[in-house]
């Protein structure tokens, strides 16, 4: 296990939420309407799955508002685990599997069979039509009836292209002068958290097994992935899931709900 590092593992949670929210400056809003529907339709103590959960920051916006809640968290990359473990370490209410989504024998890896709710942002982007696919149906088999799938992430409703394109403009306008503020992108973050010595290994390991974010500044791996919000809406109805609708978005993302 990493050592912890001089001023604690939240100075990494919070320069990760900066950086994530120089993307998406309204992160906090979605995960605010996530965690309502999640109490909404699971009550105050639900078994939470948080699927790539990164450095954990919907499990820690969850815990505080549901306290009672207990959280799988899965993730594969081993750095953004190491800064999870080490924010929740001692918290038995949190534990962790590292698991591939896209290996189709994922599930075989976690605590439970079964959960009442299934959480996720920003990450199921990376994973291509037929894997996403694929994985709606393990979640479908994970949920509990009448528990409940919520996914936040990139995805547009395409009827409306020039609106579209407007929106996005002063959205890259505005990430602009952030930048020239000191703002940190995707490949600037990465190089920092390599800098520190607590995280050198689990970097190291990173790079190896996903590559390194520092040498390209875009995904170039952006291919075969659903863009448009009702694919998700189509993919979970057809894998069974009696209602699915989107409960928040804005220009470029959006929240999808999808009920057991
Ligand atoms: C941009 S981060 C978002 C993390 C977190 N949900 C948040 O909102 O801060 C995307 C996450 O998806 C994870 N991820 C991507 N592909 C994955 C896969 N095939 N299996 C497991 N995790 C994956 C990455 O490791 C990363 O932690």
């Amino acid at each position: 296990m990493t050592a912890t590092p001089l001023d604690g593992w939240q100075h990494w949670q919070t320069s990760w939420d900066r950086q994530q929210e120089w993307y998406m400056p309204d992160r906090e809003e979605r995960f605010r309407v996530m965690i309502d529907t999640v109490e909404a339709v699971a009550g105050t103590a639900p078994r939470v799955l948080d699927l790539a959960c990164g450095t954990g920051s919907i499990t820690d916006r969850l815990l505080r508002r549901l306290p009672e809640a207990t959280v799988t968290c899965v993730d594969i990359d081993p750095l953004l685990l190491a800064i999870a473990r080490g924010h929740f370490a001692g918290d038995d209410r949190v534990t962790f599997t590292e698991a591939d989504l896209t290996d189709a024998a994922w599930t075989e890896r976690l605590p439970h069979t079964s959960y009442d709710a299934v959480v996720t942002a920003t990450a199921l982007h990376w994973l291509d039509t037929e894997p996403l696919d694929r994985l709606y149906g393990d979640l479908a088999r994970l949920l509990r009836d009448g528990g409940i799938f919520l996914n936040a992430d990139h995805m547009k409703d395409e009827s409306a292209p020039r609106l579209n394109a407007a929106l996005a403009a002063l959205h890259t306008d505005r990430q602009t002068h952030q930048r020239q503020s000191g703002s940190l992108d995707w490949a600037d973050w990465w190089g920092e958290a390599a800098r520190d010595p607590h995280l050198a290994d689990a970097a190291v390991e990173r790079f190896a097994l996903l590559g390194d974010p520092r040498q390209a500044r875009t995904d170039p791996s952006h291919r075969d992935r659903p863009t448009a919000t009702q694919w998700h809406i189509d993919t979970l109805l057809r894998h069974g899931f009696g209602e699915a609708r989107q409960v928040w978005c804005s220009a470029s993302d959006a929240l999808i709900a999808a009920l057991r």
